[in-house]
């Protein structure tokens, strides 16, 4: 599964411009398939035929990542910026970046900004061009960037990349569908577009699919590191099985049913309460009349940074999860 993380991290995914990751998975899934399409909005459904076709499953992991959107080039060749979901503008500075069409520059912020000021407004991306003219040649507005990825191991099966949020949570399902001997219920893994700026992809999937089930994977919060507080999550002890965030309480059986699961199985797992930020959990519960809705949840330290930080057991642990919920079903 290592080498899908690599590969999906190193794949350009900014919200709202997730082709290029969309055709590596669509590559990657499609021999696993009993059917694969993309909708209007751009997510990739990748369909699975149940034994008990009576009933739908919907899996969810979002290929968008943040990012950022050129807003104005300035006369001496600097490009101004827009953020694209919740990024963090300070722990994003002075890194490098890639733009859609691959350029390379530097993300800095404006010289003397006090710390408490640095915002989306306050940063310019410099690719090396003199004057507004030879910038203008490489990039326009409406262009997206996003940091350049970074793949590090560190210590005791521990990774660091950029875009863990989500990346590791379409590895996790791409992992699962490879490993499922079967799918109870008719499922769909959806690799979802635009949650970074409001679980958008996963409305639409949703509406069309119409689940009973539907389980998102995303990160989640590990509280585990110093300046955290009342975060119940740690790196190493599992899969988090989501019980709320801001968007979502989960659905009570699903909650259940996972922990009944990892109970069976010995997989080890933890629960998780995200007191800030939003999963397409929600999304798919409230879809159409409503549904069975929960999240598995991969335990990350410093989500939304350039360096978010894994444990790859608790990677694997969610792997085992999803692939027990999509085999035995709710009972
Ligand atoms: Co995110
Ligand atoms: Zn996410």
């Amino acid at each position: 599964m290592l080498d899908l993380i690599k590969k999906f991290t190193a794949a350009f995914s900014v919200t709202g411009e997730e082709t290029a990751l969309r055709s590596v998975i669509e590559k990657e899934a499609a021999i696993y398939a009993d059917g694969i399409s993309t909708d209007p909005m751009g997510n990739l459904i990748v369909y699975k035929k149940g034994e008990n076709s009576g009933k739908k499953l919907m899996i969810a992991a979002h290929m968008d990542e943040i990012g950022f959107v050129v807003t104005y080039i300035e006369d001496n060749g600097f490009i101004r910026v827009s953020n694209l979901g919740g990024i963090n503008s300070i722990s994003s500075s002075y890194h490098t970046v890639r733009f859609n069409n691959g350029t390379p520059g530097v993300l800095v912020f404006d010289s003397g900004t006090k710390p408490e000021d640095i915002k989306a407004n306050k940063l310019f991306v410099d690719i090396g061009a003199r004057s507004a003219k030879e910038a203008g040649k490489k990039i326009k507005i409406g262009d997206t960037c996003a940091l350049t990825p970074v793949f590090q191991k560190l210590m005791n099966n521990r990774f660091t990349a950029k875009a863990f949020d989500d990346r590791i949570g379409c590895a996790v399902a791409l992992d699962s569908l490879r490993n499922a001997k079967k799918t109870k219920y008719d499922t769909y893994y959806v690799f979802t577009v635009q949650e970074e700026v409001g679980c958008r992809g996963s409305k639409t999937a949703s509406f069309s699919i119409m689940p009973d089930y539907a389980v998102a994977l995303d990160v989640t919060t590990a509280g585990d590191v110093p300046g955290e507080k009342n975060q119940p999550v740690s790196l190493g002890k599992g899969a988090a099985i989501k019980i709320k965030d801001n968007s979502v309480i989960c659905s009570k059986v699903i909650v259940d049913r996972l922990t009944a699961l990892a109970e069976k199985h010995k997989i080890k797992y933890q629960y998780e309460i995200l007191t800030a930020g939003g999963t397409d959990t929600s999304s798919m519960q409230l879809a159409g009349a409503g549904c069975d809705a929960g999240c598995i949840s991969i335990p990350t330290r410093y989500i939304h940074t350039p360096m978010e930080t894994i444990d790859f057991s608790d990677v694997k642990a969610c792997s085992s999860l999803l692939t027990a919920l999509t085999e035995e079903g709710m009972e």
